[in-house]
């Protein structure tokens, strides 16, 4: 153990020397626990402490940890083929066979897929996908993408444009132009009495009108809101959002980088509402992280455009690593995982049951809401019922005490610079988490926030 403490020790050293994390803060890697191992839904550190991997890492290991058939898929791939160019022209057996499966898991108007190898490039592929399309069916000044607050879609230039949460954007400013945000369907915290989802799709409407709808591309949403602080739509929002884009020409783009591959129950989470987007992101969940890998499906009428574009209006869109074959055979080797195992409907029943949990935590004090879908959860932490005022720093040191019990789980909201969102706990265990594994991690939310709350 001395010798695991000193080397940990060492590591840490040279950790802080030389490597820059994403979130970068002296003051927040003071303390940093160097992750060694992981099996099922528990991480182990260097040092032999075990943790539950509450968020499944970042909200994408969702087939859990320590999977042989992952490592096996990737090393078989390897040995017989590392890496070949897709571009136009040539190609590779596990991204046709990726981009098939998915397409037929995925909405019934989905034709096609491009890959990218995370969420970030997929969004941003999305965008110049949706401009593109426009543009191929002449309307070229349908450029501009609107969002929604609290919304996050990943860390480059555009994808951070079309994110709403004003600590991303802070320092990295200006932002991209011809982006902007609307409200969220956000029920614990939506204005006066009317129904939040009629009245967030109305929202959208009147930001097309105001932009003039010759202007606007797409609108970008993620089903259920993730880094915002788990915030899921009123049913009446997706169906009416839908209505809207349709009157207006614009298309919908969903962002699914976290809802997708069974992650709320559904293997696509559009499903929960019976609404088809014009193109999806997605990325984590495809290979439950084990590599790199992300894309963007298309529907029928954008391949088309593609697919009937004269020599000079070609899709000029390329990654060196899009249809790397070593990550498709991988995330056809994770789906196979979540078929066999049947993950997405135990994510539906287990979620439920999760959040059956977490709802007696309500009982306290400063718990306003308990919220959730399938295996995506979250407790927005008040000062009173009433009032629903964030504490200034409640959540982080909730998710500090629940550290020191064993469990990692992410505050998003009420902390990231001017108050965004509520302050909300988020949980995402992995889709295969034990019932025992689950009961475990409402007792220490609920310790934690007992403890720090007082
Ligand atoms: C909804 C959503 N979109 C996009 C991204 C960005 O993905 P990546 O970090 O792989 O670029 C994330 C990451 O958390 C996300 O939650």
């Amino acid at each position: 153990m001395n010798d695991q403490i000193q080397t940990s020790d060492l590591l840490l050293a040279a950790d802080k020397r030389h490597l820059i994390h994403p979130l970068h803060h002296p003051n927040d890697h003071a303390n940093a626990r160097i992750f060694e191992s992981g099996q099922g839904a528990m991480l182990r550190t260097a040092v032999g402490r075990e943790y539950i991997d509450g968020l499944s890492a970042l909200w994408n290991v969702n087939v859990g940890h320590g999977r042989k058939e992952l490592a096996t898929a990737a090393a078989t791939q390897m040995e017989k083929l590392a890496y070949a160019s897709a571009y136009a022209g040539f190609s590779n057996e596990p991204a046709i066979r990726l981009a098939e499966r998915i397409v037929g898991l995925a909405y019934s108007n989905m034709a096609a897929a491009y890959f990218t190898t995370g969420g970030a490039e997929s969004n941003e592929s999305a965008f110049k996908f949706a401009r593109y399309y426009w543009k191929r069916v002449g309307k070229p000044d349908k450029i501009k993408i609107i969002s929604r607050r609290y919304g996050y879609h990943g860390v480059t230039m555009a994808a951070m444009s079309a994110t709403s949460l004003p600590g991303y954007q802070k320092m990295f400013g200006p932002m991209v132009p011809n982006f902007l945000q609307v409200a969220p369907p956000y029920p614990y915290r939506w204005p006066g009495n009317g129904d939040a989802g009629i009245e967030a799709a109305d929202a959208v409407e009147a930001a097309i009108l105001n932009e003039g709808a010759d202007t606007v591309a797409a609108i970008i949403c993620e089903p259920v809101m993730g880094a915002g602080g788990v915030i899921v739509p009123p049913p009446t929002y997706f169906p009416r959002l839908r209505e809207i884009c349709d009157r207006h020409g614009v298309l919908l783009i969903a962002d699914e980088v976290i809802t997708g591959f069974g992650r709320t129950g559904k293997w696509f989470a559009l499903t929960h509402w019976g609404v088809e987007p014009d193109l999806m992101s997605f990325a984590k969940g495809v290979t439950s992280g084990y590599l790199p890998l992300g894309g963007v499906l298309v529907s029928k009428r954008v391949l088309e455009a593609i697919e009937t574009a004269p020599a000079d209006e070609k899709f000029m869109h390329a990654a060196t690593y899009s249809g790397h074959p070593v990550c498709c055979a991988v995330g056809l080797a994770n789906i196979d995982i979540i078929e066999r195992e049947g993950l997405v409907e135990r994510a539906a029943v287990q979620g439920n049951r999760f959040r059956a949990g977490l709802e007696t935590l309500l009982a306290h004090p400063n718990v306003g809401e308990v919220r959730g879908i399938g295996m995506l959860a979250a407790i927005e932490l008040v000062a009173d019922k009433g009032s629903k005022a964030p504490i200034p720093g409640l959540g982080a040191k909730v998710v500090a005490a629940a550290g020191e019990r064993g469990l990692i789980m992410r505050q998003r909201g009420g902390g990231d610079g001017p108050p965004v969102s509520g302050d909300s706990l988020c949980l995402a265990p992995p889709l295969m988490t034990p019932e025992a594994t689950l009961d475990r991690i409402v007792q220490i939310v609920g310790d934690s926030i007992a403890a720090a709350a007082g």
